[in-house]
Formats: structure tokens, C-alpha cells, sequence
């Protein structure tokens, strides 16, 4: 089977977004025990959860290094959730591809890494998958503003990225208002860092609809409670 032909076999077996209008909570497996990855994910599923968040870090974007291809590649044969991958890495046009052949669903690149943005989310699109953009907490909103509503999902972080359990930096989440207004009601917004039941609402108020949500589910004991506590916030 030649590459092309690969893709698209690849590109009829992927998951899906939910559509957009439901609030979402996507645990990033950042914090999950990595020896034990499938019973983690399986753990959230079983509570509903859809979309599961994953954390790509190259130690040179960010000053931190996670996993490659070949874990999204084992996560795939696991779960039917969402692979939700976020590429914090210098080079996502050189990486994509092998996620997506791993088996990721969607992939969002950071705007800071990328010189044609428009070219890339093609070129995601065209390798099966949906499309994200998302932006560093110190990087204007102006930055994605002509590709915003190119994308299925649009990520703002509300955390520097690089590592978990951080706080919410409420001055990068109010961007989401701003990114609500350019992209409408149909593309999620997705906000990325401390987010627990004390800062979902407020995100929610500024227009995010997806919720990734790291130390908050894999960083307690009680998965199934810690997702309850902050879904119980989230539709309140
Ligand atoms: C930060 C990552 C986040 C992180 C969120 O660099 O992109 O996805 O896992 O973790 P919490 O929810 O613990 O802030
Ligand atoms: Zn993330």
C-alpha cells in the first residue's frame, strides 16, 4: 500500500470532534501514570469523557520532552476516544504526518512554529485529520485572526506550555472572547492550562467550549469524581 493509499484508508477510520455546541472536558494524559496508559484512559472513557488530550513536548519549543508517534501509535489500538494531540514542538510540519499514521484524530500546531498556516491546516486536512492552531499566553490574538476560522478547534493556552499543574493565567483565557467572535458558534474553542473546578466557569464565560484538563482528572485518585466535580461546574 503506497503512502497516498495509506492515508486514506487511515483517514475513514478517524474519530471525530463532537460537534460543536457541547461542553467538553478532554483530560490531558500528561498527568496519567505512562506505565499504565490504557487503564488511565479507559478509567475516563468510562465517565463519558471523548476526547482525550495528548501532550507532544520536544524539549525545544517547550523545555520539556513527552512522547512521539509510537505512544499515539499504542494509545489507537486501546481507546475509541478522540486523540486530541498537541504538538508543542519547532518542526510540526516535519512531525504531523507520523502522528497522523500513528493514529492521532486532530492536531493542533502552535502559530509561533509555523510560516503558512492556511498551507498547513490544508495539508492536515488532507492527511485525515481535523485542524487546530493555537497560541502561547504572551502571543496576540491578532496572530490567528485570518486562520481562526479555518480550523475545527482553536486551543488557546492558558498556561506557558511545557508542564502540567500550573495556574490559570486569566489575562491569555479572555482571548477566547475575542476568538468566539471571529469563529462563531460552530469551531470548538479549547482552553489549555490550570484549568479544575475553580476556573472551568470562568473560561466557560469567555466562550470555550472544550476543556483540557491535566492534573485536575489524572492528578487525583478518583478519576470518576474528579470528573464529575468539574462537569458539575461546567453545565452549572
Ligand atoms: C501544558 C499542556 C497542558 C497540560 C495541562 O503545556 O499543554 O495540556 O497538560 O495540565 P494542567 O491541566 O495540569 O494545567
Ligand atoms: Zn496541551
Amino acid at each position: 500500500m503506497g503512502q497516498e493509499d495509506f492515508y486514506k484508508v487511515a483517514m475513514m477510520e478517524r474519530r471525530q470532534l463532537p460537534k460543536a455546541g457541547t461542553l467538553e472536558i478532554a483530560p490531558s494524559i500528561l498527568s496519567a501514570d505512562f506505565a499504565n496508559l490504557k487503564a488511565e484512559v479507559d478509567q475516563v472513557t468510562a465517565e463519558g469523557i471523548e476526547i482525550i488530550h495528548v501532550d507532544v513536548m520536544d524539549g525545544h519549543f517547550v523545555p520539556n520532552i513527552t512522547l512521539g508517534p509510537v505512544v499515539v501509535k499504542w494509545l489507537r489500538r486501546y481507546t475509541d476516544a478522540v486523540l486530541d494531540t498537541h504538538l508543542m514542538i519547532t518542526d510540526p510540519k516535519k512531525y504531523a504526518p507520523e502522528f497522523i499514521k500513528a493514529g492521532a484524530d486532530h492536531i493542533t500546531f502552535h502559530i509561533e512554529t509555523v510560516d503558512d498556516p492556511t498551507a498547513f491546516i490544508d495539508q492536515l486536512r488532507d492527511l485525515g485529520v481535523t485542524a487546530g492552531v493555537t497560541l502561547n499566553p504572551e502571543t496576540p490574538v491578532e496572530s490567528i485572526e485570518k486562520v481562526a476560522a479555518l480550523c475545527d478547534m482553536v486551543l488557546v493556552m492558558t498556561v506557558h506550555p511545557g508542564f502540567g499543574g500550573q495556574s490559570f493565567i486569566d489575562d491569555a483565557a479572555r482571548k477566547c472572547q475575542r476568538i468566539r467572535e471571529i469563529v462563531g458558534p460552530d469551531i470548538r474553542i479549547e482552553v489549555d492550562g490550570g484549568i479544575d473546578v475553580s476556573t472551568v466557569a470562568t473560561a466557560k464565560s469567555y466562550g470555550a467550549d472544550t476543556f483540557v484538563a491535566g492534573n485536575a482528572v489524572f492528578g487525583k485518585p478518583d478519576r470518576a469524581a474528579a470528573i464529575a466535580a468539574i462537569k458539575e461546574v461546567m453545565n452549572g
